[in-house]
């Protein structure tokens, strides 16, 4: 926690501890924030002082309680459903966004499939469901999003989260490696059209979170494919959505890597 000592011992108050808020009056919108990544991203938002539109598919009751924590951290929430596979929905989603408090400063979008499905083995419906969810969705909310945000004063953000299989393929994976290969030049081709009042970023996590088709000791054993021997966290994603939504203002159409440098472990 950041303790602004000068600003508050400025108000003439001897006890200089009062935390700054780096979000505070912002609006955010995280897709997929129900659970995991998402969710994680959605409260570390809220505690940095911004209202956080919280959208969800299909797990209504654990958006629920994320936007009740949300709440009791002070801050106000939207709830919202939307199938990011549709056009429609995540146009919809965009508008009720913008709707309820009359803009949306940051945009991140984290909702994603992850289909396990091999180059040989995947099916059209395989397909379909990566390149709809993780492209022609995000696509569709950031153009909604992205033309308000043209109109407002300031700079505002859209932060995409990628996957390390944008730029290093697993077999088992390709229809999802190959979308979020779409999506990381989806990132630099919004960055180039939404400038200079948008900032647009991706974040390309490795192993954060236990896929569901993983075993532990198969997870596990990741931890040695890193030089730290460590694997990530939900948190320190959304650490990094914070710190590229307010750190430096040159960062733009870049990915940072958040993988404890498994990326140059060839061997
Ligand atoms: N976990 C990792 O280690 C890891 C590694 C690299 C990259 N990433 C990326 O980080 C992001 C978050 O990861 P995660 O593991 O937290 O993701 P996740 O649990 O697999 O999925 C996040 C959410 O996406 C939503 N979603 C999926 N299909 C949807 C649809 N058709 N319409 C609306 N929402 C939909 C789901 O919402 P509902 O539950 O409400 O349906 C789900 O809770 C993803 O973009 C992922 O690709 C994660």
């Amino acid at each position: 926690m950041r303790i602004n000592v000068k600003a508050y011992s400025e108000l003439g108050t001897s006890a200089a501890i009062i935390p700054s808020m780096k979000m505070l009056g912002k609006i955010a919108l995280v897709t997929g924030a129900a659970h995991r990544v998402g969710r994680a991203i959605a409260l570390a938002l809220a505690k940095e002082g911004a209202d956080v539109v919280v959208h969800y598919g299909s797990s209504a009751s654990a958006a629920q309680d994320v936007a009740r924590e949300i709440e009791s951290l002070g801050r106000r929430t939207l709830l919202h459903q939307a199938d990011m596979g549709s056009w429609a929905a995540a146009e919809s989603l965009g508008d009720a966004a913008l709707a309820w408090q009359g803009r949306v400063d940051l945009l991140v979008n984290s909702a994603a499939t992850f289909n396990t499905a091999g180059l040989l083995e995947a099916t059209e419906a395989d397909f379909d469901m990566a390149f709809d969810v993780n492209i022609k969705g995000v696509y569709a909310l950031s153009r909604v999003i992205g033309r308000a945000m043209l109109g407002y004063a300031g700079v505002s953000n859209i932060i995409n989260i990628v996957d390390e299989g944008a730029f290093f393929p697993w077999k088992g994976y390709v229809p999802h490696g190959v979308s979020k290969a779409a999506l990381l030049a989806l990132t630099r081709a919004q960055a180039l059209n939404l400038g200079p009042k948008v900032r647009v970023n991706a974040i390309c996590p490795g192993p954060i979170l236990k896929p569901p088709d993983y075993s532990e000791e198969r997870w596990q054993a990741l931890r040695k494919t890193n030089p730290l021997h460590e694997l990530g966290s939900a948190e320190q994603v959304a650490e990094t959505v914070v710190f590229l939504a307010t750190g430096p203002q040159f960062i733009n159409g870049d990915c940072i890597m958040l993988d404890g440098g498994r990326m140059w472990q060839h061997q």
